[in-house]
């Protein structure tokens, strides 16, 4: 969480810097700041989204050609201007921005205080400035040198990039845990969290790794690990356009996210799903073969929607496979002694592949020898690159705070590999084999059906907008979709809601149910159908309002419900890539009514790089 922009070239850094901004927004919007040097060193902060920073800043002279931009959430110390980033050290020569958390800020603020030092602020990211400043002002070295001693000392994660008043032309830059892209143009040089702020100049760009630090000029890229050694930097090609990273005329990015899933779910089949050929192809899949078919048990450890994609993943994977799974919070897992045999295999799901305890994670289950598999959609990024082997969502870059085509795409892979595994092994017969490829690859298709006709879930939304409570109900596969439906009505309209199996209901919940609330049921057609059709009848003998999700054609549950949405029938192992499609809408639709900010909900993040 947090984005960072920098500039260093020929051109005015202040708009670049801005536009960065917007882009990352959604990695925290609690407050924003830009450090701009020209003949002074300026800066200037704003509690609020970067909207209100540009804001208060019309009017001012921003001439630079090298400048630094941060937006923030708020870890140490409340949104408000004077936490915001930029921080200007002790002695009024550096200006620093920091994505991450210092662990042991508090043991160098005390040595700091103990000294004279006085703080502005109550970041983590003052003390760590301040403390560099100190070693530079008192060992007489070079602000590299200082950042490489201070930075040994560091427990935490970070991104920092340092403006230096007396060197007008260098940014030093230094990653351990956060990330940071370098794009590389002619005669300048832009940094960012991700790649959307650069996209626009650049297609060639350098990931920095943990422990790196750069020392970037207009001409010039240096690399240098913390003993100071230089590295040559690795140049990659992005592959992603700009059209990607824009609206293209929705009023949101999640709906125009919500609304690209037959393209993006067809994109992450193709070249992979050969239905004439009766052949997945998966190479990270093909090359740890063996390995797969040996394992003893998956463990799949995620965070937030990734995590409710591992539970679908957990039910295809034990049906299909007869591999045992088990689906770990990533905070948990990493903090737990979690017992691991060499033989495991760990499926590490995640979007933006920058999640602090998914990363941490994996990094634990990998030394105690286990093979780690990454589901990730952004291409070399930080859980990648630390993995064994992987597929990609290919899902394009999501935007939209609340997870939308990225699960699907999830879902997807997660089916693919499940079912070359299970054909591998011999778990599964070829006729079946062949069916669920179909099924898979009539997945877009069949998206793109609810797609067409929203007009019933925007009523349906507007008409239960007002309720205090949801409670989501699902069984079997469609029980994960029941959490997710939860999570984004949670994440983007604040009202209350829980997701439950639906039999467990009567252990507790049962005793919210009143006249006033609306029990969204996940009820399409699978072997479950009867059972649930029972649990409705339950929360209707109570008096619940009853919204349902079938399969289109099913009569019994239109009698019963009081508001349906209707999805295509499909076979119950892809049946969550359908179900959870209306989900998203009816969440999407509340919150527009609602008045609210659907693509920046308060208080989240999208990236989340801190534990
Ligand atoms: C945040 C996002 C969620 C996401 C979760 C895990 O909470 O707001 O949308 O599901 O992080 O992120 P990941 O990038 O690892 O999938």
């Amino acid at each position: 969480m947090c984005g960072i922009v920098a500039y260093v070239g020929t051109r005015e850094a202040y708009p670049i810097i801005l536009k960065g901004l917007k882009r990352l927004e959604y990695r925290g919007y609690d407050s924003s700041g830009v450090a701009l040097l020209s003949n002074e060193l300026s800066v200037y902060k704003k509690k609020g989204k970067v909207a209100e920073l540009e804001e208060s800043l019309v009017g001012k002279d921003l001439h630079a050609n090298i400048g630094i931009g941060h937006t923030r959430w708020a870890t140490h110390g409340e949104p408000s201007d004077r936490n915001a980033h930029p921080h200007l050290s002790p002695s009024g020569k550096l200006a620093m921005i920091h994505n991450g958390i210092i662990e042991n800020y508090g043991q160098l603020k005390s040595e700091l205080l103990k000294k004279g030092y006085r703080f502005h602020s109550d970041t983590d990211t003052e003390v760590l400035l301040s403390f560099i400043d100190d070693i530079r002002e008192h060992n007489d070295c070079s602000l590299e040198e200082a950042i490489r001693i201070a930075l040994k000392r560091v427990v935490g994660a970070y991104v920092i990039v340092i403006l230096d008043r007396d060197n007008p032309n260098t940014l030093i830059a230094a990653r351990k845990g956060s990330p940071l892209v370098i794009g590389i143009g002619k005669g300048e040089h832009f940094l960012a969290s991700d790649a959307s702020p650069i996209i626009e100049y650049t297609k060639e760009v350098v990931y920095i790794n943990d422990y790196e630090l750069a020392i970037i000029r207009p001409d010039e890229l240096i690399l240098k690990n913390l003993g100071n050694e230089t590295i040559t930097p690795y140049i990659q090609k992005l592959d992603m356009e700009l059209a990607a990273i824009e609206k293209g005329g929705y009023d949101h990015f999640m709906l125009k996210e919500i609304f690209e899933q037959p393209h993006t779910i067809f994109d992450c089949l193709r070249g992979r799903l050969e239905l004439s050929e009766g052949k997945i192809h998966m190479r990270g899949v093909e090359e740890h073969m063996e390995q797969l078919k040996q394992a003893k048990r998956i463990i799949i450890v995620a965070c937030g929607t990734s995590w409710h994609a591992g539970l679908v993943a957990e039910y295809v994977f034990e049906e299909l496979c007869r591999i045992p799974v088990e689906v770990e919070y990533a905070s948990e897992f990493r903090y737990r002694n979690p017992v691991i045999h060499p033989g495991d295999v760990i499926i590490a799901i995640s979007q933006s592949g920058e999640t602090a305890d998914t990363l941490v994670a994996i990094e634990k289950a990998k030394e105690q020898g286990a093979l780690i598999f990454g589901v990730l959609n952004v291409v070399g990024s930080s859980i990648a690159r630390a993995s064994h082997a992987g597929a990609y969502t290919h899902a394009g870059p999501e935007i939209g705070v609340a997870s939308t085509k990225a699960f699907t795409a999830q879902l997807a892979v997660l089916t693919m590999m499940a079912l070359k595994l299970a054909m591998e092994k011999g778990t599964i017969d070829a006729k079946r084999y062949q069916h669920l490829m179909t099924e898979l690859s009539d997945i877009p298709e069949k998206v793109q059906t609810i797609l067409q006709n929203t007009d019933n879930i925007r009523m349906i939304a507007e008409k239960y907008a007002d309720a205090r409570d949801f409670l989501y109900l699902g069984r079997g596969y469609n029980f994960p979709v029941a959490l997710e439906g939860a999570l984004k009505l949670k994440e983007i309209s604040y009202i209350h809601a829980e997701g439950y199996p639906a039999a467990e209901m009567k252990h507790g919940p049962i005793a919210l149910v009143d006249d006033q609330l609306p029990v969204v049921f996940i009820a399409t057609k699978d072997a479950y159908h009867d059972k649930i059709i029972s649990n409705m009848q339950e929360i209707k003998a109570r008096k619940g309002r009853v919204i349902a999700v079938i399969t289109e054609g099913d009569t019994v549950i239109t009698d019963m419900a009081d508001d349906v949405m209707t999805v295509p029938a499909a076979d119950e192992i892809v049946a969550p890539l359908l179900s959870v499609i209306p989900m998203q809408l009816l969440a999407y639709y509340i919150g527009v009514h609602k008045g609210l900010d659907v693509d920046k909900p308060r208080n989240l993040a999208k990236s989340v790089t801190v534990e």
